[in-house]
This record gives structure tokens, C-alpha cells and sequence, in this order.
């Protein structure tokens, strides 16, 4: 039997190939990022809570961003089934699974806390 032997070009070719494979895998774990279905769910609350969690300055709302999940999901389940009086969210809490509510409040519990307010 004829023992074929790899050109260099082969070897280089085979080798480059590798490594771009190896690069765009990396590049596209880099990139991958959390769930973004939260931030998404979290759209209707901005004009209310702010962009972000953020709510204008003077107002009379508390941030949502960086709270606790546990108490953010706690706060919207206590809305939903009535255990917090409430003059808005009580309506709003109940258009929404628990499911969606985990997903809001993990997005808010992973802001930075604004600076002040
Ligand atoms: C129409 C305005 C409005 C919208 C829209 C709104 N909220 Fe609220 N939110 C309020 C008000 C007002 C309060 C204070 C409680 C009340 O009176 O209902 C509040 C309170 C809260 C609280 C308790 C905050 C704390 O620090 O105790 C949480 C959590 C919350 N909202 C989450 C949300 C989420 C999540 C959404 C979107 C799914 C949302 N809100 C949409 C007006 C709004």
C-alpha cells in the first residue's frame, strides 16, 4: 500500500480551518447572553418604573433595579392574589404567569441599583 503523505499545503489549509472554527466558537460563547425574554416582559413596566428599573427622579416610585429577585417576585405575588394593597398593581401583577414574573424579576435583580433614590 501507498502511504500517502499529507502535502503542507493540506496541513495548512486543515490546520487554519481549525483554528477559525475554534475562534467562532469562541466568539459565539462570548457573545451569548442571559435570557432576554425578562427585558423584554419588563417594556410594558418602563412607563411606570423607568427604563430599566430607573424611575424619573421626584417621583414617587422606589427603583425596581437591583432588588432582590425573591422580594420582587414576593411584591408581585402579593399583588396578584390580593395580600398587597395596591392602586395600580394589583391589575397589572395578574396579566402575568409566574413564570413571566421570575423572568421580569431576575432581568430587574441583575441592574445595578441606581445611585441615588
Ligand atoms: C401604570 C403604572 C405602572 C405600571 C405599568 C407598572 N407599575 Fe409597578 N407600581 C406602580 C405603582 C403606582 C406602584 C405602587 C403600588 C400601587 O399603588 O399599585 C407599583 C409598585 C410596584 C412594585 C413594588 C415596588 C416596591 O419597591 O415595593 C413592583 C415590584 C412593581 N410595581 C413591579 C412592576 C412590574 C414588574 C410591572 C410590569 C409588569 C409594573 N410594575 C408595571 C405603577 C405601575
Amino acid at each position: 500500500m501507498v502511504k500517502f503523505r499529507k502535502s503542507r499545503a493540506t496541513q495548512f489549509i486543515r490546520f487554519t480551518f481549525g483554528a477559525l472554527i475554534l475562534i467562532h466558537a469562541t466568539t459565539l460563547t462570548l457573545a451569548a447572553e442571559p435570557d432576554p425574554t425578562g427585558r423584554r416582559l419588563y417594556a410594558t413596566c418602563a412607563a411606570c418604573h423607568g427604563t430599566d428599573g430607573r424611575p424619573e427622579r421626584g417621583g414617587s416610585l422606589s427603583a425596581l433595579a437591583g432588588q432582590s429577585k425573591e422580594s420582587l417576585t414576593a411584591a408581585m405575588q402579593a399583588f396578584k392574589t390580593g395580600t398587597r394593597n395596591a392602586t395600580i398593581m394589583h391589575q397589572i401583577a395578574k396579566g402575568y404567569t409566574d413564570e413571566q414574573i421570575e423572568l421580569i424579576a431576575g432581568y430587574l435583580a441583575g441592574l445595578n441599583k441606581p445611585e441615588s433614590k
